[in-house]
């Protein structure tokens, strides 16, 4: 029995192969001979996550996974969300996404957010989700280097500190992405 993630960042790859049980063997798309870009049309985190998980699936014909993540902000009614990444424009540019929302924001008091990431399994003709999410505040202006998005302006309930300067160990106690993977991990080790 093998496992695909649809994904093509292999670092992503190897840390979730980590920590998974040794059953199943977990698979990128470079593995499985794909090596297009998976379409990401769909209006919500769900949308995307099944799309790309269903997708692989069926053509294929492997048990798949696929994720999705985006910040949403109550003072932006849940926006960027689904379009994070590209939220500044296609060239999906982390500093002009991060200048966009700084001036969206410019004078609001209520600076609440979170991040959030789905996974969609598809495996043996089933369908399911895990969530992950953690809550925060938008700072006034970026702070720290490390980190990828919207790390510098992203402060987690309970911390002093942005994303962007905290260790990444560190951010993966807490993160969005490593309470979804958790969630999956936890489930795959339960059904194998
Ligand atoms: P993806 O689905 O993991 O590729 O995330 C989509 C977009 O959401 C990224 O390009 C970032 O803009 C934003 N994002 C998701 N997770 C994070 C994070 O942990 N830190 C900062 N930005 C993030």
């Amino acid at each position: 029995m093998e496992l695909v993630f649809a994904s093509s960042n292999s670092g992503k790859i190897k840390e979730i192969a980590l920590l998974l049980p040794e059953h199943p063997v977990l698979k990128g798309l470079a593995d499985i001979g794909c090596n297009e870009e998976l379409a990401e049309t769909q209006t919500t985190l769900e949308g995307n996550a099944l799309q790309k998980a269903r997708y692989v699936s069926e053509n294929y014909k492997v048990n798949c996974f696929a994720d999705d993540s985006g910040l949403e902000i109550e003072a932006l009614d849940g926006r960027p969300g689904v379009y994070s990444a590209r939220y500044a424009g296609e060239q999906k540019i982390a500093a002009d996404n991060i200048a966009k929302i700084l001036q969206e924001m410019s004078g609001l008091k209520n600076r609440k957010a979170r991040f959030r990431t789905v996974i969609a399994l598809c495996l043996e003709g089933k369908e399911f989700q895990f969530e992950g999410t953690v809550n925060g505040t938008i700072t006034t202006a970026k702070q720290g280097i490390q980190g990828f998005g919207y790390d510098p302006i992203f402060q987690p309930e309970g911390y002093t500190q942005t994303f962007a300067q905290m260790s990444l160990a560190e951010k993966n106690t807490i993160s969005h992405r490593a309470k979804a993977i958790s969630k999956l991990i936890a489930f795959l080790k339960d059904t194998y």
